[in-house]
């Protein structure tokens, strides 16, 4: 029993993967591989503890085996890079992932917009992950349709009218966002249905897929409120 569910994920994760692959767009690499986060905590990179702040993170310019880590111009640390995963990231923000042990926070990841993503530490089992997207805070948050178009539309098209690549790769017709089936349900349907999945859609917050850096759960209220605008 186990075993079977465990697959059956397993099958759903390789496929959500192979989707982002089928719907990469070609990578725009900055010149500057560097991302200016605001970390809210204390945390942990290789040996040292950097306390909450704003802090750049960025490749070595010569060695791309290393992340640099600077706050105002100081080399605080550097971190090793384990391997590079998924990416080129699509995003225009960058985003970084704890692992979150206790009231413990190592950095796991670092995703600098334009390039892949950089695994710099992995924490075996029994923690969760904390994202820092680059603008979380202050008033440069998301706007719904912002959030939309980075987390929705790839799948479900823009405007939410359709997407016929992945309806191909999905096999079915997925759900029109601007329909009245969709548009009939209840804000809390559709928060339901963004945050734990439904069916063939894989969950916009999980650990598994590369999904958890598309949409930080703060910003589901101001997306669900886009998708209202979208009906027909
Ligand atoms: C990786 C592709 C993918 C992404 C990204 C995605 N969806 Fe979906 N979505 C689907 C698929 C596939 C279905 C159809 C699921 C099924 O019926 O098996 C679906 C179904 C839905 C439905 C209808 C559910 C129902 O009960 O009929 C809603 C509403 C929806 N998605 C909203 C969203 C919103 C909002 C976002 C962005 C936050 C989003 N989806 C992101 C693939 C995706």
């Amino acid at each position: 029993m186990m075993s079977t569910k465990f697959q059956g994920s397993q099958v759903k994760q390789l496929a959500v993967i192979s989707l982002l692959t089928l719907l990469a767009v070609t990578p725009v690499f900055s010149q500057a591989r560097a991302v200016r986060i605001e970390v809210p905590y204390e945390f942990t990179v290789g040996s040292k503890v950097l306390p909450a702040g704003t802090y750049t993170f960025s490749l070595s310019a010569n060695d791309q085996g290393w992340v640099e880590v600077h706050s105002e111009g100081k080399a605080e640390t550097r971190a090793r890079v384990v391997t590079r995963l998924g990416g080129p990231s699509e995003f225009q923000d960058g985003s970084l992932v704890f692992d979150k042990t206790g009231t413990t926070r190592i950095l796991s990841e670092v995703w600098i917009p334009g390039t892949d993503g950089i695994l710099v530490h992995a924490t075996p089992k029994g923690h969760t992950h904390d994202i820092v997207m680059s603008y979380s805070g202050g008033d440069t948050s998301l706007s719904g349709k912002a959030a939309f178009d980075r987390t929705c539309s790839r799948c479900h098209g823009p405007d939410g009218a359709g997407n016929p690549r992945a309806d191909k790769f999905f096999n079915t017709t997925i759900p029109r966002l601007n329909s009245a089936v969709v548009q009939s349900k209840s804000d809390a349907e559709l928060k339901e249905i963004i945050t734990t999945g439904r069916r063939g859609m894989p969950p916009v917050e999980t650990d598994e897929g590369g999904f958890r850096h598309r949409l930080p759960p703060a910003q589901v209220d101001s997306l669900i409120a886009y998708v209202r605008t979208l009906k027909k």
